[in-house]
């Protein structure tokens, strides 16, 4: 493949009359894990939103496998879309649903799959999770891990490229979070898909990033690999691996 699994050139993003990302340009390689850090409040939600096609640049361009989104009518957007699965905060699960059935939805809006071909394909995503006693429960009966597990098995459902998570780990305890972050890793080593996560924590960006960027006072720096970024002189990767307040980053 020739060109970058994402690509922004020139991007500047404005939300509610405000400059969000102001002049973003990025790339995303296939296989990467790219993983995204910053303060709350920053534009990292904003920034995997606009990758995905959600949100559209009021300046430059976002290339997903080479594909402008703004040179898509609805049915190739809704076809490069397929190509992405997405994690988002809190897993948004639908509440009203089983496990198999949240798992279910994708393969039922997005395919022609018959029922026997769902089930299938249910099973297969919740037992690579850990999930497979779990299919009958309800959102509400799971742990917050649990949840999460079952958001990344609905994202895989349809055999997605690339992966977006959004914060996976938040409101997990140590255990369950390095359970989260090994079982992610195992799933990229399985299907060799790109993933861009957001992370609120360094500890995990350390642990899974092939590259680390910052988003921080509207731009995004590139800060490199764990160890270039732990040893960045960039003022803003600087203040933020160091965890102080007082500084040119600014905090929402
Ligand atoms: N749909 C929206 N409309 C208007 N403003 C938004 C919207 N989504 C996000 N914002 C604003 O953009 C900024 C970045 O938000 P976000 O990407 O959610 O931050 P975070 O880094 O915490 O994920 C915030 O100031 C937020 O209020
Ligand atoms: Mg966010």
């Amino acid at each position: 493949m020739d060109h970058p699994a994402i690509k922004l050139d020139h991007v500047t993003i404005e939300l509610g009359g405000e400059v969000v990302l102001s002049d973003v340009s990025l790339e995303v390689q296939h296989g990467e894990t790219l993983v995204i850090v910053g303060p709350s409040g920053a534009g990292k939600t904003v920034l995997l939103k606009t990758m995905a096609g959600i949100y559209k640049p009021l300046k430059g361009h976002v290339y997903c496998e080479g594909e402008d989104w703004q040179d898509l009518q609805s049915e190739e957007k809704i076809r490069l879309a397929r190509k992405i699965g997405m994690q988002f905060q809190k897993s948004a699960l639908f509440d009203s649903m089983s496990s198999f059935e949240n798992v279910a939805f994708p393969l039922r809006e997005h395919t022609t799959m018959n029922e026997q071909e769902i089930e299938s394909r249910v099973r297969e995503c919740l037992a690579e999770v850990g999930l497979s006693q779990a299919q009958n429960m309800m959102p509400h009966e799971l742990s917050g891990g649990m949840k999460q597990r079952l958001g990344i098995a609905r994202s895989l459902a349809l055999h997605p490229e690339i992966i977006f998570y959004d914060d996976p780990t938040a409101g997990l305890d140590p255990i369950n979070t390095d359970i989260l972050l090994d079982l992610i890793l195992n799933l990229k080593k399985e299907h060799a898909s790109t993933i861009i996560m957001v992370t609120h924590s360094l500890l995990c960006a350390y642990k899974m990033a092939d590259r680390i960027v910052l988003v921080g006072n509207k731009q995004v720096i590139v800060a490199g690999t764990a160890e270039e970024a732990q040893h960045s002189s960039h003022p803003l990767v600087r203040q933020f691996v160091e965890g102080i307040m007082e500084g040119p980053l600014k905090w929402d």
